[in-house]
């Protein structure tokens, strides 16, 4: 793409499990200071499609770039080193380990002195982590273990952020204090793409909207121009249509 902002870029992108095809022909791209939100029903493919981003997953078809170097092929970890950092669905922390030791984690290829003070940068970003530097991660609330979880991915320095439903299961105060850190990150300049079931609260910070339904891309457009019944729509169809309630998405959306 020609845009000079597009950090990630995913073109005519397929994967699955065994021979089960779950995405196919995704077109996704992340921008410095933007947010990509990805909405789409339960079982729509949106773990899939940032798995595979993240190399945990193979792609079968398509390609992903990043910085315009091809890491369609590349293993996860040099994907990683590239700047690429995925925080999975359901805050995947070390629970015996110190908050300080998953944050050492999370910057082990970086020098120690590095390491350290990107440490010291995550307390700044979430002083609740520095008040639970010495507390083993599984005696955090799950707000503070999901915090703990970006703040981990946020070590090695990434360029491209993407989160999977960061929100589920916490309380709306945390919820909003998450947005708060998401939009420092965009006002930071790092490109995010943001899995979201909470379509109102993701909006409010999404710069591009794509809505997946049975794992193909069905609205692609800036959220400026995204209407709601548009939206909702797109959540209907065979899947769970229960999963956002159309007065939430309504009445969430009328917010903006
Ligand atoms: N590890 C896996 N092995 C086999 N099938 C999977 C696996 N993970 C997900 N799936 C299937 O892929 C489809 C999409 O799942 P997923 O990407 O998790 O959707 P979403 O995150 O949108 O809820 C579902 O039908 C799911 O059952
Ligand atoms: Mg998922």
């Amino acid at each position: 793409m020609n845009n000079p902002s597009t950090v990630l870029e995913v073109s005519g992108l397929a994967a699955g499990y065994g021979d089960i095809g779950v995405i196919s022909d995704i077109h996704l791209a992340a921008r410095q200071g933007a947010v990509t939100a990805v909405f789409g029903a339960n079982g729509a493919g949106k773990t899939t499609l940032l798995s595979t981003i993240a190399g945990l997953v193979s792609a079968r078809a398509g390609s992903i770039q990043l910085d315009g170097k091809d890491i369609t092929k590349a293993p996860a970890h040099a994907r990683s080193a590239a700047g690429l950092a995925l925080v999975q669905e359901g805050k995947r922390v070390l629970h015996k380990r110190t908050v300080d030791e998953n944050l050492q984690l999370g910057g082990y290829r970086l020098r120690r002195s590095d390491r350290r003070s990107a440490i010291n940068g995550a307390y700044e970003r979430f002083p609740i982590l520095m008040d639970k530097r010495d507390a083993k991660a599984g005696s955090l609330s799950g707000g503070q273990q999901q915090m703990l979880a970006i703040a981990q991915a946020l070590m090695s320095g990434p360029r491209v952020l993407l989160l999977d439903e960061p929100s589920a299961g916490l309380a709306p105060i945390i919820v909003a204090e998450l947005l708060r850190s998401i939009e420092r990150l965009k006002a930071e300049g790092m490109a995010i793409v943001l899995v979201e079931q909470l379509v109102g609260q993701a909006m409010s910070v999404a710069d591009h909207v794509i809505a997946l339904q049975q794992g193909g891309v069905v609205i692609d457009a800036p959220a400026s121009e995204v209407d709601n019944a548009q939206l909702h729509a797109a959540y209907l169809g065979k899947q769970d249509s229960s999963t956002i309630p159309a007065e939430r998405t309504r009445k969430d959306l009328s917010k903006r």
